[in-house]
């Protein structure tokens, strides 16, 4: 089947380098009404020291037994660097169970036997998800701050079939922020990525 995903080949040159890291990702460490999600000052802040929980978190694909803080945010369980904590940026976004969530506002011990999906688990080995392609050949990041996140927020956009135009994505993806001002190319990207996949609404 014809796709726009493109391969993470050995050839690229610095720029696609660049690009390749930013849409893949970093380091794996470990709203919506959905389970787990709390408030930010709770997120923040969670009062007194608990005795560490056993979790079991499916992340990716993959079962990581750990054992937490119950404060411990999601965001904290699966990386060392965020973003505002405050759940006010996006750059945090992940899949839980196919629908986007902030991490920094979901408590890692409350999102048991869910799905987690990250940027890390998108690409299908070697080929880039088609979103993750059309982010490089939208140059739809400069410093790649808040990529990650707006990439799984663009996969749902798509999947919710909230893609239909420019206006309905810029609407749709509102609480994913770039300080860098990328936002006409990332329009354009999840845009090529709805087609591409024939997500676009009516169609
Ligand atoms: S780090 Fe979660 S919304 Fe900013
Ligand atoms: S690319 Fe820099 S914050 Fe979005």
């Amino acid at each position: 089947m014809e796709t726009n995903s493109r391969s993470l080949s050995s050839d690229v040159t610095r720029r696609e380098l660049l690009a390749v890291t930013a849409v893949t990702g970093g380091a794996l460490v470990g709203g919506q009404l959905m389970p787990g999600i709390i408030s930010p000052a709770r997120a923040q802040d969670a009062g007194a020291a608990s005795a560490p929980l056993d979790v079991v978190l499916r992340v990716n694909g993959t079962e990581h037994r750990l054992t937490l803080d119950p404060r411990t945010t999601l965001l904290d369980t699966l990386r060392e660097k965020k973003g505002c904590g405050l759940g006010q940026c996006g750059a945090c976004t992940v899949l839980m169970d196919g629908k986007r969530v902030k991490s920094c506002l979901s408590l890692a011990a409350l999102v048991e036997g869910r799905e987690i999906t990250t940027i890390e688990g998108l690409a299908q080995g070697a080929d880039l998800h088609p979103l993750q392609a059309a982010f490089i050949e939208r140059d739809a990041f400069q410093c790649g701050y808040c990529t990650p996140g707006q990439i799984m927020a663009g996969v749902a956009c798509i999947a919710e079939r909230h893609a239909g135009s420019p206006q309905e994505i810029r609407d749709w993806m509102s609480g994913n922020l770039c300080r860098c001002g990328a936002y006409d190319h990332i329009v354009a990207a999840i845009q090529d990525a709805a087609q591409a996949t024939g997500s676009v609404r009516g169609g």
